[in-house]
């Protein structure tokens, strides 16, 4: 059973192999490749004929507009980046923590989520904690979180779903966690949007970072960046350039007033296609229940759960199907997990080796029998 509304023949590579990698990179439908494709063409056969300043300005509005809906914001509190790394910096540098502030995070985060940090406590002194996770993966929960966040907590920076465990988090609890102690959250939504619902309104989140390469089912070159409406009003962008003003093609050398809305984030050109791309991707995405994404991708992972645990496999992922989605890592006793993804990717089952683990990402174009494939491939694998 596949969720309604989706047809497997928009993602041609299923045909070749089995792919259980969208927590790396998403499969991308033609329907998001080929108006970025002929946007490329067009402009590489008619210049600035083919494109006038309001269409370059205006370049990025359906992305963001089909971002807002996806979120469930306002398209004014709603930037396209270039990457996720990029926007965080972006919102991390204008935040810059002090001495004696500290920001909370986790040892098991995306290096993008933790980094930025690393690299302003070198000039500030701020401190970076990074709660651990793999000594318990069972016990990681904002409950646990809450042992790191105090008032000297400027921001608690994490991902809703994790890369490398799978881990969910409640947006919510970790925002109420944040703002009782007058911190902001800021959550990194790569491995979550676009598989499980997310409303930052009703959660209460501060700033929402998404790339698109991956659940979203884009193309690499963008990203969405929520700022709530109190951060926005604050929001001081560190980098300024063209692009960040009210209006861009007043092309004035002398200070500006920068956009009133999210757009002051924006300061350059950055890929339009991927831009363009983004775009489709989400029309793609909103076009489905993201309810029924979710349980379809839990289900996946529940079948997976039960094969490789029977196969003696433990899981760095937790047990509790509410703390998880479509993400299951799984390590071998005795064996190297980076050489069994390399040995199931060999057989035509697409994964990833992941520090001594092998990850297994299930998404909306996969199927039960993706599922059972990919165990039988496993059997031979562990013979
Ligand atoms: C959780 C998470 N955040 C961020 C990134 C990287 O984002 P970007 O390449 O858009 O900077 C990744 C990539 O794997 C990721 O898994």
């Amino acid at each position: 059973m596949l969720v309604p509304g989706l047809r497997r023949s928009d993602f041609p590579a299923l045909d070749r192999f089995t792919y259980l990698n969208t927590a790396s990179v998403g499969l991308v439908p033609a329907s998001v490749t080929g108006p970025a494709h002929q946007f490329e063409a067009e402009l590489a056969q008619a210049g600035t004929t083919g494109m006038d300043e309001d269409t370059e300005v205006g370049i990025l509005e359906d992305a963001r507009n089909a971002a807002a809906s996806l979120l469930h914001a306002v398209p004014d509190t709603i930037a396209i980046a270039t990457s996720f790394t990029e926007a965080l910096c972006q919102v991390a540098w204008w935040l810059r923590p002090g001495k004696g502030q500290n920001v909370v995070s986790t040892e098991v985060d995306f290096p993008s989520v933790t980094y930025p940090w690393h690299r302003i406590a070198e000039d500030t002194g701020c401190e970076v904690r990074l709660v651990p996770v793999l000594d318990d993966p069972d016990g990681f929960d904002v409950n646990k979180i809450a042992r790191f966040v105090d008032s000297s907590t400027a921001a608690i920076c994490i991902s809703h779903i994790q890369y490398l465990t799978g881990h969910r988090l409640g947006l919510a609890e970790l925002a109420t966690m944040a703002h009782d102690h007058g911190a902001v959250l800021i959550a990194d939504a790569t491995q979550s949007a676009g598989q499980v619902p997310i409303d930052v309104t009703a959660s209460g989140v501060d700033v929402l970072i998404t790339g698109s390469y991956k659940w979203l089912c884009s193309t690499f070159g963008a990203a969405i960046c929520y700022l709530s409406p109190p951060v926005l009003e604050q929001f001081r962008p560190p980098l300024a350039g063209w692009r960040s003003t009210e209006h861009p093609y007043a092309l004035d050398a002398r200070w500006k007033p920068l956009a009133r809305t999210a757009r002051r984030m924006e300061y350059s050109t950055m890929s339009y296609a991927s831009a363009i791309a983004l775009g489709r991707a989400l029309h793609y995405i909103n076009s489905l229940d993201l309810d029924q994404v979710a349980a379809h991708n839990a289900a996946l992972a529940a079948q997976l759960v039960d094969g490789l645990t029977g196969r003696g496999a433990k899981l760095i992922t937790p047990a509790d199907p509410r703390n998880r989605a479509g993400t299951v890592t799984a390590r071998f006793p005795g064996r190297n997990g980076e050489t069994i993804a390399a040995e199931l990717t060999r057989r035509g089952i697409i994964v990833s080796p992941r520090v001594g683990s092998t990850r297994f990402s299930m998404h909306f174009y996969n199927s039960s029998d993706d599922i059972g494939h990919a165990l039988a491939m496993l059997d031979e694998v562990l013979q």
